[in-house]
């Protein structure tokens, strides 16, 4: 058997155009959406990362600004360009790149951010709001792999998911809209002893550890729904994601692929964050 692919560019493609035609309705009554995005520092990776977010932006018709400091920028400077941004009516949407230099307490800086401008969802209250069952905002990558389930009429409900991973940023919020959308639900971690024994039982396998090859062909049940949030570099310097790809979509029943899957989907959900920050802003 040989999965069939689930493409993150395609599906992005299709919600941009959504995106697009939204903000140019806001925009049509005065109420172009607008994303700020901080970065503090030179990691290479977020610099990339940043510069996709506002280009996104740019090519969908929402106001961007982006606003880079020295890694030496005191905690004290970014919570006032934070609170700054919380009071600037042109911006909907603020996000904070991750991680922070370490004299940062980006816990911190994120509660500084307005919850109705968070379009992380990372904030304190958003998370508990999400826990809850009452979304405000939804973090970008776990919101993606749900449109990404969504598009292939996955029938959630009532399946068995395993979440490898359990970041605030992808894999506890990732376990809390499976089970919102009513999967029985297990999280695991990159500790988690005979992984395989958990994700073996797995309808829906979403794996987001940062540790290449952590999922193999063996560990996955013949037609599961193997998603991969991973982004790692192989031994040759190519992108790869943290499951074995080749031999595990000859089991999987589909498969995202790294590049082109989960990655794409993470900005466009921003976009689509922020749209809905923008919308809730304009109409109350
Ligand atoms: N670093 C890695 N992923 C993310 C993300 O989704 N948002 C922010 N702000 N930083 C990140």
């Amino acid at each position: 058997m040989s999965a069939k692919i689930i493409d993150g560019n395609a599906l992005s493609a299709q919600l941009r155009g959504e995106v697009a035609q939204r903000a140019a309705a806001l925009t049509a009554k005065g109420h172009q959406p607008g994303l700020a995005v901080i970065l503090v520092g030179d990691s290479q990776a977020s610099q990339v990362y940043v510069r996709n977010k506002v280009k996104g932006c740019q090519e969908n018709g929402i106001y961007s600004v982006l606003e880079k400091y020295d890694a030496s920028m005191s905690e004290a400077e970014l919570l006032a360009r934070v609170e700054a941004l919380n009071n600037d009516p042109k911006i909907n949407g603020i996000l904070v790149q991750l991680p922070l230099p370490p004299h940062i307490d980006a816990n911190k800086v994120i509660e500084a951010i307005a919850a109705e401008k968070d379009v992380d969802g990372f904030h304190i209250s958003n998370a508990g709001l999400l826990m809850t069952g009452q979304p405000l905002f939804r973090p970008c990558t776990p919101y993606g792999v749900m449109k990404m389930l969504e598009s292939i009429n996955y029938p959630v409900r009532g399946a068995t998911a395993v979440v490898v991973g359990a970041s605030n940023i992808v894999g506890k919020p990732q376990a809390m809209l499976l089970l919102q959308a009513g999967a029985t639900v297990t999280i695991c971690n990159s500790k988690t002893r005979d992984l395989g024994h958990h994700t073996r039982d797995a309808d829906i396998v979403v794996v987001a550890t940062g540790k290449r090859n952590i999922v193999t062909a063996d560990m996955v049940k013949p037609g599961a729904v193997v998603i991969d949030v991973g982004m790692n570099r192989d031994d040759a310097g190519k992108l790869c994601g943290d499951v074995d790809y080749a031999p595990t979509a000859e089991v999987a029943g589909w498969i995202t692929p790294v590049p082109g899957g989960v990655g794409p989907m993470t900005i466009t959900m921003l976009l689509v964050n922020t749209i809905e920050a923008a919308e809730r802003a304009a109409h109350g």
